[in-house]
């Protein structure tokens, strides 16, 4: 049998897609500032409808989750409609959707809470600063920064609500029209704080060892997969990143706990971001791949610098089921095209990464120049 290829067919779960070009999260900011998704997405996102799957950007399940500027949340019905008219767009281009569900823990600023601190597992600031919302009447391009704050501890019912907001948030996701969620259990937000031991010193259940540390996890796949069937529920880890004050002990059983978690739940895929070169995230020292391989059998989706060759000659030896591409899709609306037909790529403009409206996001043309 001929080795696997990017452009060869895959099953997430129950989600078939064509090919293995996975576009990753990405936040982009375009949303309202009351966090309710808009028309200028929709086009976003359906230019980019071939390939194998879209993983929408993060998207908030509860406003105390919700720290980003414009971002958006799906905690409304009037969020869940607007988020329809994204996922059919997507579908009437032929093609697929998931939801990244996104809860930011302690990287969430006062100002976004009314003056009232965060939440996370323990009472740690993370590590740099971040945006803060556009002040009334400024027209600067770029937003201020702020430094991240000390949160609160979470108690019993901190918890609680997190779990149902999980829950109302794939429901949600589910009435939108998306082929299914991601959780997002990466990059430092809430769950990736409570599953690595710098962030996570609680002395209940819910910290300690490395089953304390991944009972927050496991209870959150719980909550949405009583929501949507697990072989359309997939989640993102990035257990090695030590961005914004991120750590762990032990990477290696961190990642073998969360593959088991994974097996056990019957998830539809593993988003792993474990870079092959330093930019976006350090490449680390010593991968966790094959930790995560040999504790789950399912789909594994690889992220982190990779370009069309990288991606297939990972694919071709079985390291990855599908690769995810992040910075490329920005100025690339027809990455599938321009792999497939080894063009060149479009360097995006960053300036407009996270800020702006539809210059530097939906004005990038595809290679034929429409
Ligand atoms: C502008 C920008 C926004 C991002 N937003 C998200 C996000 O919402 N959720 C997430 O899990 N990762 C996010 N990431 C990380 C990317 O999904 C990806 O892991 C990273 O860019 C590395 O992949 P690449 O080398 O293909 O770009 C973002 C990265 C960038 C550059």
């Amino acid at each position: 049998m001929p080795a696997e290829s990017l452009f060869s067919p895959v099953s997430l779960g129950a989600i078939e897609c064509p090919n293995r070009i996975v576009m990753a999260p990405l936040t982009r900011a375009r949303a309202t500032e009351q966090h309710v998704p808009t028309e200028m997405m929709a086009d976003y996102y359906a230019m980019r409808a071939d390939c194998g799957l879209i993983v929408s950007e993060a998207t908030a399940v509860d406003p105390l989750g919700m720290g980003w500027y414009r971002a958006p949340g799906i905690w409304t019905q009037e969020m869940v409609d607007a988020w329809r008219r994204v996922t059919d767009a997507v579908h009437e281009a032929g093609g697929r959707m998931v939801c990244q569900l996104w809860h930011m823990g302690r990287l969430v600023l006062p100002d976004y809470l009314g003056g009232e601190l965060p939440i996370a597992p323990s009472a740690i600031a993370g590590e740099g600063e971040t945006f803060a919302p556009r002040p009334a009447g400024d027209d600067s391009h770029f937003l201020p920064m702020k430094p991240y704050v000390v949160p609160r501890e979470m108690d019993a019912a901190d918890i609680a609500r997190a779990l149902e907001s999980y829950a109302i948030g794939a429901a949600n996701a589910r009435r939108a029209g998306f082929d299914g969620v991601e959780i997002h259990a990466a990059n430092g937000y809430l769950i990736d704080q409570f599953l690595q031991s710098k962030t996570n010193h609680r002395t209940d259940g819910y910290g300690g060892d490395v089953n304390g540390r991944t009972r927050f996890l496991a209870e959150v796949i719980g909550a949405v997969c009583s929501e949507i069937a697990p072989d359309r529920v997939g989640m993102r880890v990035s257990p090695t990143s030590e961005r914004k004050g991120m750590g762990d002990e032990n990477p290696d059983a961190l990642t073998g706990a969360i593959g088991s978690i994974a097996q056990k739940a019957g998830m539809a895929y593993v988003h792993l971001i474990e870079p092959i070169a330093s930019g976006f995230m350090e490449k680390p020292d010593r991968p966790v791949m094959d930790k995560l391989r040999a504790a789950y059998s399912g789909a594994v989706i690889q992220n982190g610098s990779f370009d069309a060759q990288t991606a297939d000659e990972f694919i071709a030896a079985g390291q990855a089921d599908a690769v995810s591409f992040g910075r490329p899709y920005i100025a690339n609306p027809d990455l599938v095209t321009r792999f497939r037909q080894s063009l060149p790529l479009a360097e995006a403009d960053f300036d407009y990464a996270y800020v702006g409206d539809e210059k530097g996001y939906i004005d990038y043309p595809d290679y034929a120049g429409s």
